[in-house]
């Protein structure tokens, strides 16, 4: 048994976090290269997942690894400077945003990865704008500089038009973008050379020289960062730790995940400033101390991870007490006692018995066909922490059994992929149980889903599009006046919301009209 001060003392030990980026950007890389630092993984290199290579560590399904994706999520637990951080995996395929957004639910910080060429994209941007929301402090790197890209200062001046956060960097760097030989770390005003070691693939070489050793070593490029370092002085763009955590500020960095240049920097900025696992509100707006009882939420359930291990894992954050393996919880959903005898710490392929957690930690539990996203878990004294709000479908298709004689199969399959998240499942009784319609915020869902009826459960399915692009919730009173509508359909999702589908805005301006005072409003993300 834990006392209160050694879960608090355990608590502020952790770290955790998710980076956010667009495809591409390096993520894969980057969390190698995390991983490496830790000393984790052996070597890096020739292991971030893209078709034809090693999957990496991170990925883990068929479809994942033939289209070089990453569409799960796990965590990867390492220790860094007696620091535990937990980097939890994001999908980067904007279809998958709605997977990503629940992890977003469960991290204390966001790392910002951003391709120096490139600038902030359009995924990147729609992830940033979930974390801003949710008031999850951002730590900015900018990527890639050893290719040519865009001016640093030039960078700086995106994040603040596009983002509105003041960029602080911590690190300048020294050579343009293309010729990346260190940073100058703007805290002491030394210079960080780093050397390139084969591939990128085991720790960079990192050398500390003050100002005059480094003038004397990289000339003008040197004077360079010093004097952009300067103007961002005069501007004020200097670190401050309460700015960053109110989300007004963001810390840079400039690195390169793929010759491992700066992703020292990032751990000690994660160890140095970013925020511990602290009290979590709960559904009434009220804090759930860290040092009270254990309690957690489900942010992700999964099924499939392995064909080895076909089974059902649910990924719990742990937000207060100590987890112990085998502690019997309640599931405030339904007040029943969950024994969590096989909890595990997952991350890609591997897994590993985990036996005991802290607040901040992620904890996979297996064979909990019980859990549902958003659900909580407690000891003691009951708590239900907030509902993950859903992402507004914009696809839509019907599905349906090719095969009436594995209807069983087919109903257990669309249950299992509703409780998951997988996609979201509406019904009707129009369209009676054989013909649900399934929504997705983008279309990859669709083929996730129909890839699991038809392997997993063994009931292969058909599926139709329907002309469908738009979803409001409405209000049972409402749904005589939108049946009489034409090509308008109101179906009901399993969280008990009524959604009324349009095929555009233009449709849905005409029966606004047509039905002054109808309630039709926009799914938002909360
Ligand atoms: P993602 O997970 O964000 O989608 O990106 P991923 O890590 O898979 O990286 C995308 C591509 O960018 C990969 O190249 C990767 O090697 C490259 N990359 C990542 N970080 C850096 C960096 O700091 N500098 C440079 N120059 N490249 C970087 P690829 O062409 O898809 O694969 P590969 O042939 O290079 O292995």
């Amino acid at each position: 048994m834990s006392s209160p001060s050694e879960v608090l003392a355990q608590a502020r030990r952790r770290r955790t976090f998710a980076v956010i980026s667009h495809p591409d950007a390096g993520k894969s890389t980057l969390t190698e290269a995390l991983a490496l630092h830790a000393r984790v993984i052996g070597q890096a290199g020739a292991t971030h997942g893209k078709a034809g290579r090693r999957g990496t560590v991170s990925d883990w399904m068929t479809m994942e690894r033939e289209r070089g994706i990453s569409i799960s999520s796990a965590a990867l637990q390492f220790e860094y400077r007696d620091t535990v951080i937990n980097l939890l995996d994001t999908p980067g395929h904007a279809d998958f945003s709605e997977d990503t957004y629940r992890v977003l639910s469960a991290v204390d910080c966001a790392v910002m990865l951003v391709d120096a060429a490139k600038g902030l994209e359009t995924q990147t941007m729609k992830l940033f704008e979930v974390c801003r929301h949710r008031g999850i402090p951002i730590i900015t790197v900018i990527n890639k500089w050893d290719r040519p890209g865009n001016e640093a200062l030039e960078l700086m001046d995106e994040v603040l038009e596009r983002t509105g956060l003041l960029p602080t960097p911590l690190t300048w760097p020294v050579g343009d973008s293309g010729d990346f030989r260190g940073v100058l770390d703007r805290r002491t005003g030394q210079y960080i050379k780093f050397t390139r070691t084969e591939g990128g693939a085991t720790i960079a070489g990192e050398e500390r020289f003050d100002a005059d050793a480094a003038s004397d070593m990289e000339g003008q490029a040197w004077s360079t960062a010093v004097e952009e370092s300067g103007l961002l002085e005069l501007e004020d763009q200097q670190h401050d730790q309460d700015a960053f955590l109110a989300g007004r500020t963001t810390p840079v960095m400039f690195g390169s995940a793929v010759l491992n240049f700066g992703v020292h920097q990032l751990l000690d900025t994660l160890v140095d400033l970013a925020p511990y696992a602290e009290a979590r509100p709960d559904s009434d707006g009220e804090l759930r101390p860290v040092d009270a009882p254990f309690s957690g939420f489900v942010f992700k359930v999964q099924a499939g991870m392995d064909t080895a291990h076909r089974d059902r894992l649910a990924f719990v954050r742990v937000c207060s007490g100590l987890f112990t393996r085998g502690m019997v919880v309640t599931h405030a959903a339904t007040g029943k006692p969950f024994a969590t005898k096989y909890a595990q710490h997952v991350f890609g392929r591997d897994r590993e018995v985990i036996d005991e957690a802290y607040p901040g930690d992620v904890v996979g539990l297996v064979n909990a066909s019980a859990l549902r996203v958003g659900d909580s878990l407690y000891v003691d004294k009951p708590v239900s922490f907030p509902p993950i709000p859903t992402f507004a479908p914009e696809h839509f298709m019907v599905i349906r059994a090719k095969d009436s004689s594995k209807y069983k199969q087919f109903r257990r399959g669309i249950s299992q992929l509703d409780h998951e998240g997988v996609v979201q499942v509406l019904r009707s009784d129009l369209r009676g149980d054989q013909a649900p319609v399934l929504g997705a915020v983008g279309p990859m869902q669709f083929e996730v889903a129909e890839d699991r009826m038809n392997n997993e459960f063994n009931a292969p399915v058909k599926l139709e599009r329907l002309d469908f692009s738009l979803a409001r919730r409405t209000t049972p009173d409402w749904i005589p006046q939108l049946g009489r509508e034409r090509s308008v359909e109101v179906l009901s999702r399993s969280d008990g919301e009524l959604l009324a589908l349009f095929s555009d805005r233009w449709r849905l301006a005409g029966v606004e009209r047509e039905h002054p005072g109808i309630v039709l409003e926009p799914l938002v993300v909360s």
